[in-house]
């Protein structure tokens, strides 16, 4: 009940009350900066010198500044830590050593240890910063608090800041916040939530620290300056696909209690490579500063990407990794632990740009080398007959670099065969001097390349941007939600499943390459890894394709996708010998869920089946309008039919609708059907039917007690489901069992009872339809797979 309320009051926060800032509303004065967390690892390597960079910036800028470490320890025993800390942070190359150390001097000075545990030690940080600004007669521009602990903790010191800490109107609030937000979709809602009854939409800063990095910050920029030539080819057409990789050479021993319960989709892929991806791939912005349009159209992505499912990722774990739980987690040597330390997997946006372009997100511990990168790789349309170094021979790609890896740097580069780009900004220069490096096979002096002539950390870039209230380099609650919208159903249904293990470094050799497939993705070879204890069953593999009777008639069976196969080629074999006899070959096919696999078999792997000169029937169809999910001719049009290339008038669909009603018997729809059969098929003999058979033994849509000798001569009926929708058309005994050959398909568990009852049970059309399949000069082959065969 609670949660079903709580599910009501959907996490989208306010939007904050007086309206919304931007960098020209804010007035300078004074801003007090407070790091809760302020001695832990995060602001040791990176806040405080962010802050500090801040501060040297901003120094003549009309503001002035207090900065507060918080903590839970006593002020006695953190402050001297708290000062090792900041007696550490540097200037930029740019600032004189006297000059720098005056700064580090003020900056020191400003800055102090508060114990920040209790309610009234918020309040009496309130007091503290109300209390500076009255003696010293200034106003407040704003208090930006920094939540540099863990997440389970966000809840509680929103509550206390909206309650003790907000400033006085005029004065903004911002509360910066790290990940993990969430572990799941529910769990990050719940999350989002509690913030939002503390803290506004506007006041809430979640930090994804790539967006920080020089290279990513310059995505979009890059793609506008160069918007005309990339217009032409940011395509499905001219992209082959977009890999963005980040690759790390550690393990996570240290950090196992935390790791263990997000692995690397959680902590890289949901985050920092799907950012990475909206930027590549999102409608460009008017005007990049803009956060509301920024924002929205990488919502727009993420609710149009394909859904993710088991077969659009593989996972790995490295091999150490189990020992390494064992020992953090005071684990048992049986201990197994699922958390995936590599996944790679094939996002698609399903939309007219980018639809069937595969997107790679890839990341992993314990790789051959430390690099991140976004590649996007363009198809290439030229053959080079004789010169191969011919300019025009080589991958066209375009690589946002972020940085380690062979080139060590920040950079942007292009092909030359592509274009030569403008600078992205007047703080990035050209790179023309090469050391003889290569980068993705090839010599780097094959690419046009760009980089910052400084280098800076992503954390002072994001603290300057929350300090200009620059929203669009940071994570909506809206945002947020859609990406874990995403991510939760690919990470519940990869929750069983057992990660490849990985030796680890360049040892991993060939074990962790993936192959592509339409829509799937799979590692590249079959050799596991799996030492003995990690492998729960036994194999189940090495069984083959085995041919025996049923209900004396000939009978295949095999695991289903073997099965599959095999009938998929028997079905081509017929339709070769049909057409090679008379020209044409007639088909029909039944609907249900059972043939799916087998028209997606045809559709991936029977290239050369001769569509052209086959003819589609149908075997039955419910009475209902083609274009309902129940049509069992849309769901050949769906699975099959439209994917390939048959002519329109080769295909027969049953006439369920005519005078715009529903199977009525006075329109003659079976009688129809039926002379058009007389006409096309030679002796109303197809070539193939493909049946399958219901739990009740029914087949086609001939139903037990459904009186089928009372049908008489004719070879198409309307017929009567006891399941809804109840009314059907059937092809009749009198015509299936003319065929040249039928197929009986019979697959899954479910059916293993069926299938034993049917391997007892006399001919009885009337009480197991199924039995009166029965051709008089063809022949009857059961398809059926060991699942059902063995239970
Ligand atoms: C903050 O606290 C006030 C009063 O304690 C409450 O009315 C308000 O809803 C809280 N949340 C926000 C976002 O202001
Ligand atoms: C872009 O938006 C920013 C922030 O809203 C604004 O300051 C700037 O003038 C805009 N630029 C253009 C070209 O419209
Ligand atoms: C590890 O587990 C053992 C037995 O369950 C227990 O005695 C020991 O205190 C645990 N150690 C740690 C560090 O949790
Ligand atoms: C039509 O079928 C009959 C036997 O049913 C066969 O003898 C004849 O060759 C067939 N004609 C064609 C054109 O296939």
């Amino acid at each position: 009940m609670f949660l079903t309320v709580f599910f009501l009051l959907v996490a989208l926060c306010t939007q904050g009350g007086n309206g919304k800032e931007s960098e020209e509303a804010q007035r300078p004065g004074h801003v007090s900066v407070v790091i809760v967390g302020g001695t832990g690892d995060l602001a040791k390597k990176y806040l405080w010198q962010g802050f500090f960079q801040l501060y040297i910036n901003q120094v003549s800028s009309g503001n002035t500044f207090s900065f507060y470490g918080g903590g839970q320890s006593p002020t006695e025993k953190a402050t001297p830590v708290l000062f090792e800390i900041l007696k550490a942070v540097s200037c930029s190359n740019d600032v004189s050593q006297e000059r720098c150390a005056l700064l580090k001097d003020q900056f020191l000075r400003l800055a102090q240890y508060r114990q920040l545990k209790s309610l009234e030690d918020y309040q009496d940080l309130a007091k503290h910063i109300e209390q500076q600004l009255q003696e010293e007669g200034m106003t407040e521009a704003g208090r930006l608090f920094y939540l540099s602990v863990p997440a389970f903790a966000y809840a509680d010191i929103a509550e206390k800041i909206n309650s003790s800490c907000r400033p006085k109107s005029g004065a903004w609030l911002r509360v910066v916040l790290e990940k993990p937000f969430g572990h799941d979709y529910r769990s990050a809602q719940v999350l989002a939530s509690q913030l939002c009854s503390s803290l506004t939409e506007e006041e809430m800063y979640r930090i994804d620290h790539y967006l920080g990095k020089q290279v990513v910050s310059k995505i979009l920029p890059f793609r506008i300056q160069n918007k005309k030539l990339l217009d032409l080819i940011w395509n499905k057409h001219h992209i082959e696909r977009v890999e963005i990789v980040l690759k790390e050479t550690l393990d996570v021993k240290g950090r196992i209690a935390f790791y263990d319960q997000y692995g690397v989709i959680r902590d890289v892929l949901q985050n920092h490579l799907t950012e990475v991806m909206t930027l590549l791939t999102m409608r460009l912005p008017k005007n990049v500063s803009r956060s509301e349009e920024v924002l929205g159209n990488k919502l727009q992505i993420l609710s149009s990407m394909l859904p993710l499912g088991k077969n659009q990722a593989v996972i790995g774990q490295y091999q150490t990794y189990k020992a390494e739980v064992q020992q953090e987690l005071n684990k048992t040597k049986d201990h197994v632990s699922h958390t995936p330390t590599f996944a790679a997997v094939l996002a698609q946006i399903d939309d007219a740009q980018y639809e069937g372009m595969p997107i790679l997100l890839i990341s992993g511990k314990m790789l051959d080398e430390r690099v991140g990168y976004a590649r996007i790789l363009f198809k290439n349309d030229i053959f080079c007959v004789q010169n191969h170094n011919n300019v025009h021979c080589k991958p066209k790609q375009i690589v946002f670099y972020f940085g380690h890896g062979s080139l060590q740097y920040p950079a942007i580069l292009v092909s030359k065969n592509l274009f030569k780009p403008a600078l992205v900004d007047s703080e990035w220069k050209e790179v023309t001097e090469h050391k003889d490096i290569s980068v993705f096979g090839l010599p780097i002096s094959d690419f046009y390349i760009q980089t910052p002539m400084e280098q800076k950390e992503a954390y002072a870039e994001l603290i300057s941007h929350i300090f200009f209230g620059r929203k669009n380099s940071f994570i909506s609650t809206e945002n947020l939600l859609a990406s874990w919208d995403l991510w939760t159903p690919l990470l519940s249904s990869l929750a069983s499943t057992f990660p490849r293990i990985y030796p680890g470094g360049a040892d991993n050799a060939d074990v962790l390459d993936i192959h592509l497939k339409g829509k799937d993705i799979s590692y590249n070879n079959e050799v596991v890894i799996i030492s003995t204890d990690q492998l729960g069953g036994t194999s189940t593999n090495g069984f083959q394709v085995m041919q025996g009777k049923f209900r004396s008639s000939e009978m295949v069976s095999a695991w289903a996708e073997q099965l599959v196969d095999k009938l998929a080629a028997d079905i081509q074999e017929a339709a070769e010998a049909a057409i090679y006899e008379g020209g044409v070959f007639h088909l029909a096919l039944s609907g249900g869920s059972t043939p799916l696999a087998l028209f997606h078999r045809l559709v991936d792997h029977h290239f050369t089946f001769p569509w052209r000169n086959t003819h589609v029937w149908m075997v039955d169809e419910r009475c209902v309008l083609p274009t309902e999910l129940e049509s069992n001719f849309r769901s050949l049009h769906d699975h099959l039919l439209q994917h390939v290339r048959i002519p329109y008038y080769n295909i027969h669909p049953m006439p369920v609708h005519l005078n715009q009603r529903l199977c009525v018997e006075e329109d003659g729809g079976a009688q129809m059907y039926e002379k058009q059969l007389i006409k096309l098929v030679n002796s109303s003999s197809f070539h193939f039917v493909l049946l399958g058979v219901g739990y009740d033994g029914h087949t086609a849509s001939l139903f037990p007690g459904g009186k089928v000798d009372e049908l008489g001569d004719s070879l198409v009926a309307l017929t009567e489901s006891p399941s809804k929708p109840h009314q059907r058309m059937s092809l009749t005994f009198n015509v299936i069992n003319r065929a040249r050959k039928v197929a009986l398909l019979v697959m899954g568990k479910g059916k293993h009872e069926l299938i034993t009852q049917l391997s007892r049970v006399k001919d009885n059309p009337d009480k197991w339809p199924v039995t009166g399949v029965k051709p008089t000069n063809g022949n009857l082959v059961w398809y059926i797979d060991y699942d059902a065969l063995l239970g």
